[in-house]
């Protein structure tokens, strides 16, 4: 799968690995893998920001195969404290670790990143940039709850600007052909170059200000937080803050199938109200971290067992054109 295996933005993935790591996923749950598959293989756990999910979902996902996490630490005790460059530090970490995960407040840190380093390298968030493992769950759970992935409309509200899970899962969408409806104020619509991209690779694409304006016509409602440590200026945070919300009465007006998902943590775009109706499936979303996460790591340690390259998960690759991003 991809360059030298690492796994930095959705572009990189076409529809062929993602289909191969959601498989593997749907396999896993169904029998999980022995526990000594990937036995003493090492996982280094390198976040530069706050993490909970992806963080302890890759740390059960290794585990889960036998194998071990080498969490760095806060950064507050990390020799980042001393001046240490990223390249540095992952350079050494890599040398202990048989994968590194890297979650970093700069957009392209992960692509820097992965100059430096020979081991499969995953980029769990940089910035405002790009989050593809969080897709890979994000689709999953779409396919699990939604009755697959072809021919989806799907409505993505909130922060688009500087959530980079919308960022990752608008590029994957487009690989299968959604339709996508894009929910925001105006001051927080989609990064220019992100639209740019999703032009080229032929993507159906609208962007809204009113959820109404498409509500009833949705089969996946993908709610984001507004990424208050993003604004640079926390008076442009608050005259956005607290737009967006839904709650149990919202989706009454939805269809009775939509599926309501969100990357989590949430602040308070989704009442309380909405978690017991059945659209709820935020909390499942999450816990699909660790199959996918698990399925994820299982394919690319596989893949440097055999040798590396670019095989494994391409393996199954049905001739996508790569015109997509
Ligand atoms: C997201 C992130 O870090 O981008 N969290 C996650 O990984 N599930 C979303 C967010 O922080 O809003």
């Amino acid at each position: 799968m991809l360059d030298r295996n690492h796994v930095i933005t959705a572009k990189d993935l076409s529809r062929a690995d993602i289909e191969t790591v959601l498989d593997r996923a749907a396999a896993i749950e169904r029998d999980p893998p022995e526990r000594e598959r990937h036995a003493g293989r090492l996982l280094g756990l390198c976040f530069f920001e706050p993490s909970t999910r992806t963080r302890m979902s890759f740390e059960a996902a290794i585990k889960r195969l036998g194998g071990d996490a080498l969490d760095m630490g806060p950064v507050d005790s990390s020799s980042a404290t001393k001046g240490e460059s990223l390249a540095d530090t992952v350079r050494v970490i890599a040398g202990y670790a048989d994968a590194l995960v890297l979650r970093h407040p700069s957009e392209g840190a992960a692509t820097m990143a992965s100059e430096f380093v020979d081991v499969p390298l995953l980029n769990a968030g940089d910035g405002a940039g790009q989050h593809p493992t969080q897709t890979l769950l994000d689709l999953y759970t779409m396919r699990e709850n939604a009755g697959g992935l072809s021919d989806l409309t799907v409505g993505i509200m909130g922060d688009l600007k500087y959530g980079r899970t919308v960022h990752s899962l608008a590029y994957a969408l487009t690989k299968f052909d959604a339709r996508q409806h894009f929910v925001s104020p105006e001051s927080l619509r989609l990064p220019r170059s992100v639209r740019y991209d999703l032009h080229e690779a032929g993507a159906r694409i609208r962007e809204h200000d009113d959820l109404d304006a498409v509500l009833d016509e949705l089969e996946v409602l993908y709610v984001t937080r507004i990424q208050r440590e993003r604004f640079p200026d926390e008076n442009e945070y608050r005259q956005v803050a607290g737009e967006y919300r839904i709650d149990a009465a919202t989706m009454e007006r939805a269809r009775e199938e939509c599926v309501v998902m969100h990357p989590l943590p949430r602040v308070d775009e989704i009442a309380p109200d909405v978690d017991a109706t059945p659209h709820a499936k935020y909390f499942e979303q999450a816990h699909n971290g660790v199959p996918v996460r698990t399925a994820l790591l299982d394919l690319l340690l596989d893949d440097a067992d055999s040798g590396g390259g670019e095989e494994t998960v391409d393996a199954a690759d049905d001739g996508e054109d790569g015109r997509k991003p």
